[in-house]
């Protein structure tokens, strides 16, 4: 007879929750961004990806929920769906809203491709700031970088330091991050470009963080494919033997 330990059974609750006058059913806790995205609803955001916990910096994502009489604004990314709740992602207060962001962060990021093209789809072509507050950022100081850093790769290589204006992703004490192994996640996550990574020569450089690791060369077809310190680590991690990564995917 087989046993069933139910304790292990996670049985989820469905919650049924209208989006812009359409009912979907939803797992209850899952983020309003969530749903929308399985369901195909378009809902701007920039600092949010499945493979780290929400922390609702860019605040676009923000949408208008009713619960019995009140309406109010939340950001979907950090908002868990609950029965009969109400969402519109583009009411006039919503737009409006998304619209002031998007002229500050426009001000700021002033040449960044990414914030021109979402600012340019709510018809806005540049800042109404003043021109003398404009400047040409390309990290919005969402964090993503530093969240996939230590909650993917399991790092914590670089962090968000200082406060105010002068807050932003850096290694520790702006010096070569010792503990970065080179893996570039947080330049495939960082929205806006912001970080800059380059393999050149037998080396991949991240500049942002001054680190510079040789590559690996794969002894079958010559290709230089990722950084030593990078496959070191998983090497360790995984338990692998020595020389497991002398050839690329490809050739092996
Ligand atoms: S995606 Fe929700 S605040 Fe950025």
């Amino acid at each position: 007879m087989k046993c069933v330990n139910w304790g292990l059974l996670r049985l989820s609750e469905l919650v049924t929750l209208t989006v812009n006058g359409n009912k979907y059913t939803a797992e209850k806790g899952q983020y309003i961004l969530q749903v929308a995205r399985a369901h195909g609803i378009k809902i701007p955001s920039l600092c949010n990806l499945d493979a780290v916990e929400p922390y609702g910096a860019c605040r676009l994502c923000i949408v208008e929920i009713t619960r019995g009489t009140r309406k109010r604004i939340v950001t979907s990314c950090l908002f868990p769906v609950e029965e009969g709740l109400v969402v519109e992602t583009d009411s006039p207060r919503v737009v409006g809203n998304r619209k002031m962001l998007l002229d500050l962060l426009l001000a700021r990021c002033s040449e960044n491709k990414v914030i021109k093209q979402l600012a340019a789809e709510y018809g806005i072509e540049k800042s109404s700031f003043e021109k003398e507050y404009w400047t040409k950022e390309n990290c919005i100081v969402c964090g993503l970088c530093a969240r996939v850093c230590e909650q993917v790769v399991g790092v914590s290589a670089i962090s968000l330091v200082n406060r105010g204006i002068t807050k932003g992703p850096a290694s520790p004490y702006l010096e070569s991050a010792k503990a970065c192994i080179g893996c570039g996640s947080c330049y495939y996550a960082c929205p806006t470009g912001a970080i800059k990574m380059e393999d050149k020569k037998g080396y991949r450089y991240i500049y942002n963080w001054k680190i510079k690791y040789r590559l690996q060369k794969c002894k079958v077809c010559g290709i230089e494919w990722a950084p030593e310190k990078q496959l070191e680590y998983i090497r360790k991690k995984w338990d692998l033997p020595k020389g497991f990564f002398d050839v690329c995917p490809n050739c092996r």
